[in-house]
């Protein structure tokens, strides 16, 4: 299976921070080529929308890949400010991020809505990269396993099945280790990723197996730790993966 490395920018970075970045990893294209190519890895970036095309133009000569943060539970019509699964497609972003914690919690998306956007993103053959995970508050009362359960059931429950092995990928993003730098151990990783692996095949009837990337307070000190993770297929990166140098890291971090 492959690992996936991918960079969730956030509302971050500008067009010189970005071409600063691209540069150095123009530099090191040869250490770079050497690592996807030669580890079946893969190094993806979600930019801000208005900087897609962008960073398409500076991942593709890198064999990197681009995608959205998100995307629009409608099709297409009179929705003001809403960025299209087909304008996505179009512009050649290859995925996008659905369900992160930061539009479940601050914009209120809920099963349905992301169910919407899961199922209109897989038709227009964008790949999905599908976040779940639990608060602090929920781990601390050992609920953790049953929401993760119903976010997967809830939202993943319809989505043809065929999909899943190179279409969808989950990110187990526990929400007390996004962007706090207390991240969970490797072993509260593996527990949870494990515990996905047999709900997706045991509540959700896939038996293909999917890939499932950790994501929150990853950084290049720890994310070998964690790669090292029987199911853990990579990771989603916020913070440290603004500095090119730190990107690089992280991609170096062995599976
Ligand atoms: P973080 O964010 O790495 O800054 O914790 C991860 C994420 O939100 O995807």
């Amino acid at each position: 299976m492959k690992t996936y490395i991918v960079g969730n920018w956030k509302m971050n970075q500008s067009t010189n921070e970005i071409n600063n970045f691209f540069s150095f990893l123009n530099t090191e294209k040869s250490e770079l080529s050497r690592i996807l190519s030669s580890e079946n890895k893969e190094a993806w970036i979600a930019p801000q929308f208005i900087h897609l095309s962008m960073v398409r133009e500076l991942c593709t000569p890198l064999a990197m890949k681009v995608g959205a943060q998100n995307s629009s539970t409608h099709e297409k019509g009179a929705f003001t400010g809403e960025i299209s699964s087909k304008a996505l497609k179009d512009i050649g972003a290859h995925f996008v991020i659905i369900g992160h914690s930061e539009r479940r919690s601050i914009f209120k998306e809920d099963y349905k809505m992301l169910k919407d956007k899961i199922q209109l993103a897989l038709s227009f053959n964008l790949k999905v990269i599908f976040c779940i995970g639990e608060t602090l508050q929920e781990r601390e009362e050992k609920r953790a396993v049953s929401v993760v359960r119903t976010q997967l059931e809830e939202s993943l429950r319809d989505i043809n099945k065929t999909a899943f092995t190179s279409e969808i990928i989950l990110a187990y993003e526990p929400v007390w280790a996004i962007g706090t730098g207390k991240n969970a151990t490797p072993d509260e990783a593996q527990e949870m990723h494990a515990a996905i692996r047999g709900i997706m095949t045991n509540n959700l009837g896939i038996n293909s197996e999917v890939a499932i990337l950790y994501g929150g307070s990853v950084t290049p000190t720890n994310i070998q730790e964690l790669m090292k993770q029987k199911d853990i297929n990579g990771a989603l990166v916020g913070g440290a993966s603004l500095k090119a140098e730190d990107y690089l890291k992280l991609c170096q971090a062995k599976k």
